[in-house]
């Protein structure tokens, strides 16, 4: 089967044909606001802008191959209400323009289903970090539980917000990852881990204080260390609980070395096994909604035209998991 995806909940618009094996074609053209953070009404009409551009592409090359769609996957949600209707106005349309059944995508499961995918992981505890997100999930009884999410802002959000209160640009992730590479030692900073969730703004915030006394290489690093440790704990514990003898991570945070070597520890610690996708598949991609789609259509779902609106705060743990 082959599914064209588009994916589109915040600042990346991106279109991918796949089949069951591998990704076919992909292509992709990312909001860049002229100042400060997200303004969703404009990063909606960015992706508005370049639609026509990246479906006509992978639809060209898939021509080319002569192998064109059999369905259309779109992301449903999370994400900002603006970016996802105009995502899921697109899918409609190619949908009833070439008569294809549609399916609608949480976006999060998206992301564990694509990282199982490329990595051969079967069942894992899985860390999703994002700009957006921050969640520890596992299959249980049909349906991806959070085991623990934080209580305020994403972990990429607070590190972009230093970022940005330091006068570093956006994403501010991997310049944080480059700084701390030249730090000599490490500042305490608030660790906050209640029950299995976290908390990362008031982090944030004491980082950007802690800039004004210490090195800048010093916080990044402190900061990294203190909000990765967090990360690690309650996804040791979710394993632990819910029996599980593997991690994956996902989420555009994931494509940070450090995060990745210490999850990698904890795992051999355990004698647990450690997953991680290509750079490519851990940020929004539209492969991940085409992938997901696919998976979900050959367990018989399909989601109707008058059941396709989009779903801003659409949670994993809303949608049944047909598919495993
Ligand atoms: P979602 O919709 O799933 O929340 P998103 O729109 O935030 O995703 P992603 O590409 O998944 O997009 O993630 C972007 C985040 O990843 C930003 O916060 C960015 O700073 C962070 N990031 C990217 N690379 C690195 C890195 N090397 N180290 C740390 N953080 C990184
Ligand atoms: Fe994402």
């Amino acid at each position: 089967m082959i599914v064209l995806g588009l994916e589109g909940t915040a600042w990346n618009l991106s279109a991918a044909l796949v089949d069951e094996r591998d990704v076919i074609a992909e292509d992709h053209s990312t909001y860049v606001p002229a100042k400060g953070g997200i303004h969703p009404r404009e990063a909606a009409q960015h992706h508005a802008e370049h639609m026509a551009k990246v479906v006509r592409s992978v639809l060209s090359k898939a021509r080319e191959m002569d192998r064109m769609p059999e369905a259309i996957a779109f992301s449903q949600g999370p994400g900002l209400g603006p970016c996802l209707r105009t995502v899921a106005t697109a899918a409609r349309a190619l949908a009833l323009r070439f008569d294809l059944p549609l399916v609608g995508v949480n976006h999060c499961i998206a992301h564990i289903e694509v990282g199982k995918w490329r990595t051969g992981s079967r069942d894992p505890a899985v860390l999703y970090v994002s700009g957006g997100n921050s969640q520890v999930l596992a299959l249980r009884r049909g349906r991806y539980r959070i085991f623990g999410e934080t209580l305020d802002i994403s972990v990429g959000n607070a590190l972009d917000k230093f970022a940005r209160s330091v006068g570093l640009s956006h994403p501010g992730g991997p310049k944080i990852e480059e700084l701390a590479l030249c730090a000599k030692q490490y500042i305490p900073l608030p660790y906050t881990v209640k029950g299995m969730d976290f908390s990362f703004s008031g982090l944030s915030t004491a980082a950007t204080e802690a800039a004004r006394r210490h090195e800048l290489a010093d916080v990044c690093y402190s900061l990294q260390e203190t909000a990765f440790a967090m990360l690690v704990e309650v996804t040791e514990r979710a394993m632990a609980h819910a029996e599980k003898e593997e991690a994956l991570l996902v989420g555009g945070v994931g494509a940070n070395r450090r995060l990745g070597e210490m999850l990698n520890l904890m795992c051999w610690e355990r004698g647990a096994r450690f997953f991680l996708p290509d750079k490519g598949f851990m940020g929004d991609n539209g492969s991940m909604i085409a992938y997901t789609g696919l998976i979900m259509l050959k367990s018989g779902v399909v989601t109707p035209i008058e059941q396709s609106k989009v779903i801003p705060l659409y949670r994993p743990d809303d949608v049944e998991v047909t598919w495993a």
